[in-house]
């Protein structure tokens, strides 16, 4: 299928993994990569520029089509080296970046010119307008569906990708709630030129993280995710378990005076625990309302050629019999 964004991208299917702390490993961006979409793996969780220039040089040694980085900028006090990690991105070859968290402007020059691809996720109109007005080559439309940080407007994928297409003249990919062969001819419909996923890629056979995780995914349904933080106006959409109810019940019980360090234990050096040791009780972890949709843990060149197939088959035989 050829789009805006596989051109863009010089991928052959429209489909792309999100940056997921703890999952955006090499071994995933490359399978991902391998087969046909773009991985993605996450700088953050590197840490410092020369663990990420080695995870790309990783990366890199499994694949030798296209795969992006993404760079999340979060408020903190001790601010990691961006532009250390920008050099390592830039000196590795990367084609593709996708930003979040705030808009890319500070590193964005740097990114253009060497020649790469900048996708800005963002979860309204209002901030993919900002990043189109800035120079970001596309954007990558997070619903309130999504799993990690859904924004505090709380507008669904149904509203929010025909408003981007309205709005926007860059291209864009729906983010949030994408599963399957549906999602993706959907997205295509109200107008993105291709899907963002990032829970359905977790429940995969090449996703380096605990069995336990994929097994959380699998059985939990669409009735399964929590909103914590929001009092802090940091809004993250998790899977619930013992920690995020006792989040929960605190953040019920402080309202307007929570403070981080209130709920430091349930969120903070939460991930390494989760995903790499399968310890599904320690923390809040984002997870998406499309869990419910997720029953099976495929290879992602199974999962990727089943979505291409299919969405081959509803454009073409149920779409078009209605016509
Ligand atoms: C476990 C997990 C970790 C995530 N970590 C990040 C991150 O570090 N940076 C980021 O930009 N997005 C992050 N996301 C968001 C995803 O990239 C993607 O936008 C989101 O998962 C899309 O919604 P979906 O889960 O319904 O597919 C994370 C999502 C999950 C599920």
């Amino acid at each position: 299928m050829k789009t805006k964004i596989t051109e863009m991208c010089g991928i052959q299917h429209p489909i792309i993994q999100g940056g997921m702390h703890y999952v955006g490993f090499a071994e995933l961006a490359a399978a991902v990569s391998n087969a046909g979409a773009l991985g993605i793996i996450t700088g953050l969780t590197q840490g410092t520029p020369e663990k990420l220039a080695n995870e790309i040089a990783r990366c890199k040694d499994m694949t030798d089509k296209p795969f992006g980085v993404n760079l999340t900028f979060l408020p903190s006090l001790a601010a990691p080296d961006y532009p250390g990690m920008v050099k390592a991105i830039i000196e590795g070859g990367v084609k593709v970046v996708e930003t979040a968290g705030r808009n890319p402007v500070e590193v964005l020059p740097h990114l253009k010119d060497a020649g790469i691809k900048v996708i800005h996720k963002c979860t309204s109109v209002r901030h993919a307008l900002k990043a189109q007005s800035i120079g970001c080559d596309a954007v990558s439309v997070d619903g309130f569906e999504c799993g990690g940080h859904p924004g505090e407007d709380d507008v669904p994928n149904f509203i929010l990708l025909p408003r981007a297409a309205d709005e926007l003249e860059i291209p864009f990919v729906s983010s949030g709630g994408m599963a399957d062969a549906r999602s993706l001819v959907a997205s295509l419909a109200m107008g993105a030129e291709g899907m963002n996923m990032g829970t359905r890629f977790i429940a995969t056979k090449e996703a380096p993280v605990h069995d336990n995780v994929k097994q959380a995914i699998v059985a939990a349904s669409e009735l399964d995710t929590r909103l914590v933080m929001r009092p802090l106006r940091n809004t993250e959409r998790v899977l619930t378990n013992d920690a995020v109810e006792r989040l929960l019940e605190k953040e019920k019980a402080l309202g307007k005076d929570i403070k981080f360090e209130d709920i430091k234990d349930e969120v903070a050096g939460v991930y390494p625990k989760i995903m790499l040791e399968g310890d599904m009780e320690i923390g809040a972890w984002s997870c998406g309302m499309v869990a419910g949709l997720i029953h099976d843990i495929p290879s992602c060149e199974e999962l990727i050629s089943k979505i291409m197939a299919e969405a081959d088959a509803i454009i073409n035989t149920r779409l078009s019999s209605f016509s």
